[in-house]
């Protein structure tokens, strides 16, 4: 293992930094093109654990903040009124910040939270939106708020270079923990072991945090799709799956590799796994601008319903399987999502699209893809007795399916693969791609 420390991005200085800033915020306010109305973007505060006295979460100030100020900073408001510009009222460090947490950095950052008051005061008769972190005792203006996230996620979902160098640290960390815990994944050994040296392996290659809880399944636990992983040991023959990310100043990576425990896929393994990189393959040539990612995804569920059939857990013609949704019995989620700041980007549902709420499974968003966009490319397939049992599945998919088959198969896991897409003019950037798929 290597005991790397982070290169510096050259984007990732003070100058590059308040560059990106600035543009974020110019193109922000394009975006929204405001009369009169004012906006407050709130940082939040910390979380308190539940009965624990004086313990904390740690701090993650909110997305939408965070894109506008670069600032892991508590308390904080950033303020705009379209007739004078930006405003941003920062908390000022306290000395019990000082002598617990070594915090540095002060008022000179902005101008300090109780002058806000004022501020709002001074516009109180103006509609106004809270977006990020709720501003405490504003009253803000729901309709507004909508239409400003909206125009705002728009803009966030097409990373910039700041970002996209973020995102590249973050990933060359998880890549590195990847590599580096392959010789633990062998019958014996457990999931929190791999978990372990998975994340150790993160934190020594620069990520500074984890994009999200670790998932490490083996055997049947690799159908649980955020499983957390447990002291159980790999059996033999048994599939490892293992999706995980590190993150790096807010910015995530967010891989799914499977492997066999043996160091090699039985046949069955073998096959399902063929067609689940297939279907990424399907799925990741069309991740280009102007293609919807509803279709994204139907692409992927079409390569997967007509890979069961010739399997034989599934009976029929593949697209009219897809238009039943028979092929989410066994691939019961959704393509993928945005990823970028944070392991959830800013995915949206466009105005005028209407997400039915018995969809199974349910899309995260509903947009075609643009340059700049970063999307994962995640199918997968499972055999989760919780759906292979649930009597309103068995009915609604009888005849598409042969439960007996699948009864057999009742142990056998999952298997996943999920690589971060940038969508270029030039076409998909695999951002992931130095991780190694088996097949
Ligand atoms: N890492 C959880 C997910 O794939 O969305
Ligand atoms: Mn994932
Ligand atoms: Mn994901």
């Amino acid at each position: 293992m290597s005991a790397s420390t982070p290169a510096a991005t050259s984007l990732d200085t003070p100058d590059g930094i308040a560059a990106q800033l600035e543009r974020r915020r110019r193109a922000v306010v394009e975006a929204w093109n405001l009369g009169d109305e004012v906006v407050v973007f709130g940082a939040g505060d910390r979380v308190p654990v539940p009965g624990r006295a004086d313990r904390m979460y740690p701090f993650r100030a909110h997305s939408e903040y965070l894109y506008l100020t670069d600032r892991e900073r508590p308390g904080g408001v950033l303020a705009f009124d379209p007739h004078e510009g930006w405003a941003d009222f920062v908390t000022p460090v306290t000395r019990d910040e000082r002598l617990w947490e070594g915090a540095h950095g002060d008022a000179q950052d902005g101008r300090p939270a109780s002058e806000l008051e004022g501020w709002l005061v001074e516009r109180r008769d103006r509609p106004l939106a809270s977006l990020g972190a709720r501003v405490a005792r504003v009253a803000a203006d729901e309709t507004l708020e909508t239409e400003l996230r909206y125009a705002l996620n728009h803009v966030r979902r097409q990373k910039d270079e700041l970002e996209l160098a973020r995102m590249r640290m973050a990933e060359r960390a998880t890549s590195a923990g990847l590599a580096a815990i392959q010789p633990l994944l062998v019958p014996g050994n457990s999931e929190r072991q791999v978990q372990i040296e998975l994340e150790a392996e993160f934190f020594r290659s620069g990520a500074d945090f984890l994009a999200f809880d670790t998932i490490v399944g083996g055997g049947p636990n690799a159908a649980v799709l955020h499983f957390t992983p447990s002291p159980r040991p790999f059996g033999d023959g048994e599939l490892i799956l293992i999706d995980a990310g590190g993150e790096y100043r807010g910015y995530a990576s967010d891989i799914t590799r499977t492997y066999p425990a043996s160091g090699e896929f039985t046949p069955e393994q073998a096959e399902l796994y063929g067609l689940v990189r297939s279907a990424g393959l399907a799925a990741l040539a069309r991740c280009t601008a102007g293609t919807e990612w509803r279709d994204v995804h139907l692409t992927a569920a079409l390569v997967i319903a007509e890979g069961l059939v010739e399997f034989g857990l599934l009976r029929g013609r593949p697209e009219l399987l897809v238009e039943q949704g028979a092929q989410s019995v066994f691939f019961p989620h959704g393509i993928g999502h945005m990823v970028g700041l944070g392991v959830r980007d800013a995915g949206d549902v466009l105005k005028g699209r209407l997400q039915r709420d018995d969809e199974f499974p349910r899309l995260r968003m509903d947009l075609p893809l643009l340059p700049g966009h970063v999307v994962t490319v995640e199918p997968g397939i499972y055999l989760v007795p919780a759906l292979l049992h649930d009597p309103e599945f068995r009915e609604r998919h009888r005849d598409a399916v042969d439960w007996e088959r699948a009864e057999r198969l009742l142990d056998f896991g999952g298997i996943r693969i999920e690589d971060n897409v940038l969508i270029t003019d030039e076409g998909p950037e695999v951002l992931t791609a130095d991780v190694p798929v088996l097949i």
